[in-house]
């Protein structure tokens, strides 16, 4: 991928594979939005190439640059300084310098919560036992959301309970292990539900589980957002729960990268959705 033309400066999403990301979009459309000169590029960078690239950034083209899938550790090791957040959760997904020196943080927290408050209004009350399934990358920046606006208990169920482990040990109370065999009595008690696996995913089996037990007041959501509407979130919706789409996280984890770059802070409005839901 090679770097844009454009005049002003350029930041760059970072991935490998990284030609399906579509913070292209989102980053061109505040660009175009707020008049910025600038641009923001896809840029493939392969796992045994991203250490030294890491290590050269700062004489490199970019001015910073979002991280993805696989190198949000290395990000974080590579890193002079990291955020509160990045620290917390071992994962850079946010570039940008500072004196010379890389410096990196950790928006998909944020991203998260962001979403919820901007799409369910009940959300900032919400308090209470809370059932996550999953295990990744992408549990780990909900569950540290989650724990950060007092959710408890926090239950996290995944197909490797290894995994679960390992995160409950990494974040500690409020967060317990369960299993599948637990989940319809975590239904009645959860006050959100969460899905970061990639079940749900187009191509991919839908999450077998049955909301039938949940508390009518619970809120479900999904990381998932190809498609929008996943399984889950229809069967929340059929069984009268409320429910909110993975879209947004993608929209907002974005918004504190371009203000550091761009200096501007962008809004995550209906247009941008539309933006990105056109090129699905
Ligand atoms: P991400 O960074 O998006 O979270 P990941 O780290 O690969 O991606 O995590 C994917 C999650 O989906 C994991 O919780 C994974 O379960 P495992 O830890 O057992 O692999 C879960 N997942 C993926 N495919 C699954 C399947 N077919 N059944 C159950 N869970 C699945």
């Amino acid at each position: 991928m090679s770097v844009s033309t454009a005049s002003g400066p350029v930041a760059a999403v970072i991935g490998w594979p990284v030609k399906h990301s579509r913070s292209p979009l989102i980053h061109r459309h505040w660009l175009a939005r707020y008049g910025i000169a600038g641009d923001y590029v896809r840029h493939a960078v392969a796992p045994e190439e991203i250490d030294a690239f890491l290590a050269g950034f700062a004489s490199g083209p970019f001015i910073g640059a979002n991280v993805t899938v696989p190198h949000k550790e290395a990000a974080f090791a590579a890193v002079a300084r990291a955020d509160g957040v990045a620290s917390a959760l071992g994962a850079v997904n946010t570039l940008w310098l500072e004196n010379g020196q890389l410096v990196g943080g950790n928006t998909d927290a944020l991203g998260f919560l962001a979403n919820l408050d901007q799409r369910a209004p009940a959300f900032a009350r919400m308090a209470g036992p809370a059932l996550v399934l999953g295990a990744g990358g992408a549990a780990r920046a909900v569950l540290f959301a989650l724990k950060s606006r007092g959710f408890g208990p926090i239950h996290v169920v995944n197909r490797s309970r290894d995994r679960a482990e390992a995160l409950v040990e990494r974040f500690g109370a409020p967060l317990a292990v369960a299993g599948w065999e637990d989940v319809p009595r975590l239904l009645t008690e959860a006050a959100i539900i969460v899905n970061t696996t990639s079940l749900g995913m187009e191509g991919q089996p839908p999450l077998a589980i049955d909301l039938g037990p949940a508390r009518d007041d619970c809120l479900v959501t999904d990381i998932v957002y190809v498609p929008l509407e996943t399984p889950l979130l229809k069967a929340a919706r059929a069984r009268g729960l409320s429910t909110v789409d993975g879209l947004g996280m993608l929209l907002h984890q974005a918004a504190p990268g371009f203000e550091r770059w761009f200096g501007v802070r962008p809004e995550v409005t209906e247009e941008l959705r539309a933006v990105i839901l056109a090129d699905m």
